[in-house]
């Protein structure tokens, strides 16, 4: 129907004829001639079209915005002073000689080029229509790019391309499961995978090596701007490698792609240890493009009369700590109270400041609600440690340390976006040298990963002190988002044992819910290790996007519902009968 897309004629097409298709994108009457601009996929073309040719100048007259059109003409060149150096198409355009309209449409519920304005809610009902919108469009055919890109890769590093199921049994991940009832077994349910995690595994026990797929993934859990129920992984796993090789293969795509789409050379990747990441950042995923840090000071506060600070100096549970802001004393009584509201949200009791006015002044020279109930050679100490300047703001987290992390990371990744503090635009890491397990309270322990990580110890010491040995695995960090994480895997059957008791597990249940990866195990596996990526994050990321629904087609909003086919949706009784499932009515009223 056409010979070439509106977006790619350019002046190597002058003085042709042409056809092309697309929709209205805004039309416009210039006394007695009709400009069309038309659009597709590629861009945008301006269409002209005078009364010369009665009958295409009617069709182009009646023509709405949205309409489907063929337009057939000539190429030539705008007149002089009229060209747009925004465009591609900006120096030429098409006087339209036969005008068809392929289709009307009617006035849609919003303007495209003004869906910034448009709630959410509505452009995802009408999601056909969002996706018209150039950026829209192009980010999806980013995503295929990148998509590409890394089967290519994968496969030219002999990765082989293999599916798993999607009616499986639950694969833990830290996620509730999506359920699918079993009409032919009665009260069985199906899971939808968290992850490939187990079967990929059992392709290394195969012996198939190294296998890849780009793999949906489903977790029913609290959903944020970097989280879907429903997303895509890269997952990659390999046999007879060590968390080394892993890695800079990894990172070597990585790096690749980010060369070949974006002509960025993020360098080599700098490593950094749990320990390190929580201490200097509070979080297990900095993002290193913001300047300040955290500093430890609960030796200084062990003897202060400030309770607040005190008590949590002597615990060893707890941490006391200074986050710096340069520039900050500028800050207004207002924006730090939001602040102290911001932290409140991670469970900060408050949020004690010290302004660095003129450190010549002495006690003089510094502003604070605080200083009244600490000795001057406490605050000296801290101004020390910290290296503090005229014109910072000190911040203070004093509680359990978790809360802390939480609390003082979050404000200084909030505090380093207001005042634009940004030092460099990608800044990708390696975080290693996980904990293998964490605390959960009650005399558990939970895993830091998933349960399938190898310890760096053997079972033994692993069961005589669950929280004193780290795990073989690795997350990949970019701008403050993991991007993906991995490990080097547990492949023998007396070590994942171990891990199950740790974590709990009766072997009851080791038998009924992995049974079928503890016997894999002891039928030769090889060593193995891999990793995922979370492929909507990183197209995010690439795009300079703040959510992920941006670079998925058809996403669910934050309530885990799609607008658009209204689902989920009621089923039919006879449908839940032949399900043998039975819904209380008490509980539906609630959860709507
Ligand atoms: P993990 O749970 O860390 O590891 O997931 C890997 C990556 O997937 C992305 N991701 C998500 N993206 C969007 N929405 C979500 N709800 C979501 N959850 C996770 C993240 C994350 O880094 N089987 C292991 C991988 C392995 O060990 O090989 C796993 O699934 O970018
Ligand atoms: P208060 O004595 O409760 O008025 O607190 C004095 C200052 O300490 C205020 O600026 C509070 O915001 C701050 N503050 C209170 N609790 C904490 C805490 N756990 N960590 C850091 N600052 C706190």
């Amino acid at each position: 129907m056409r010979t070439h897309y509106c977006g790619e004629l350019t002046e190597t097409q002058l003085e042709a004829t042409v056809t092309v298709c697309g929709w209205v994108h805004r039309r416009r009457d210039h006394g007695g001639v009709i400009f069309l601009d038309l659009r597709d996929r590629q861009g945008i073309l301006q269409v002209v079209v005078d009364p010369d040719t009665p009958e295409a100048f009617a069709t182009a007259d009646r023509a709405r915005n949205e309409w489907v059109m063929q337009i057939t003409g000539r190429v030539r060149k705008r007149p002089a002073g009229t060209e747009n150096p925004e465009m591609p198409t900006g120096q030429i355009e098409l006087l339209g000689k036969t005008v068809v309209v392929l289709n009307q449409a009617d006035t849609p519920p919003f303007q495209l080029d003004e869906h910034a304005k448009v709630g959410e809610e509505v452009r995802l009902k009408h999601r056909y229509l969002d996706l018209r919108r150039p950026e829209m469009l192009s980010s999806l055919m980013l995503r295929s790019r990148v998509t590409t890109f890394v089967r290519n890769f994968l496969a030219q590093h002999g990765f082989v391309d293999t599916e798993t199921p999607i009616l499986t049994r639950a694969t833990p991940e830290g996620a509730r499961d999506y359920l699918v009832p079993s009409r032919v077994h009665k009260g069985e349910f199906f899971a939808l995978p968290q992850s490939p995690q187990l079967f990929k595994q059992l392709l290394m026990v195969a012996g198939l090596d190294r296998y890849f797929q780009i793999a949906k993934c489903f977790r029913d859990e609290d959903l944020r701007a970097d989280r879907q129920p429903e997303f895509t992984q890269i997952d990659l796993e390999m046999s007879f490698v060590s968390e080394e090789d892993v890695m800079q293969l990894t990172e070597s795509m990585i790096r690749e792609l980010f060369h070949t789409e974006l002509g960025v050379d993020l360098g080599e990747f700098p490593r950094m240890t749990y320990a390190e990441a929580m201490a200097r950042f509070g979080s297990d995923k900095p993002d290193l493009r913001i300047p300040y840090e955290l500093v430890d000071i609960h030796d200084l506060m062990k003897d202060v009369e400030f309770k607040v600070f005190q008590a949590p100096a002597n615990d060893p549970a707890c941490r006391v700590t200074v986050l710096r802001v340069p520039n900050g004393a500028q800050l207004s009584r207002k924006e730090i109270d939001d602040y102290t509201k911001f932290v409140g949200l991670y469970g900060a009791k408050g949020l004690a400041w010290i302004k660095v006015n003129a450190l010549v002044d002495g006690l003089d020279g510094l502003q604070s609600p605080i200083l009244k109930f600490m000795p001057e050679a406490v605050v000296n100490a801290v101004l020390s440690r910290v290296q503090a300047e005229d014109g910072d703001i000190l911040f203070f987290g004093a509680d359990l340390a978790k809360i802390v992390s939480d609390a003082l990371g979050a404000l200084r990744i909030k505090i380093g976006q207001d005042l634009n503090a940004h030092t460099h635009a990608w800044a990708p890491l390696w975080v290693v040298e996980f904990p293998m397990f964490e605390d959960a309270g009650d005399g558990q322990v939970a895993a830091l990963h998933h349960p399938f990580t190898a310890p760096t110890c053997s079972p033994e010491a692993l069961r005589e002190a669950p929280l004193g040995h780290n795990s073989r695995a690795y997350d990949m960090v970019l701008n403050g988002t993991e991007l993906g994480g991995g490990s080097i895997r547990i492949h023998e059957q007396t070590m994942q044992q171990a891990v199950f008791d740790v974590l709990k597990i009766t072997p009851e249940e080791q038998a009924e819910k992995f049974g079928f990866l503890l016997d894999a195990l002891r039928y030769g596996a090889p060593p193995h290790g891999g990793l995922a990526f979370g492929l909507d994050r990183l197209v995010m990321l690439m795009l300079g996007a703040t959510s992920i629904r941006d670079v998925i087609a058809f996403p669910k909003t934050q309530s885990a519902t799609c607008l658009l086919t209204d689902a989920p949706g009621e089923v039919s009784a006879a449908q839940l009968k032949e399900l043998h499932i039975r819904i209380r009515q008490a509980e539906t009223t609630e959860t709507r």
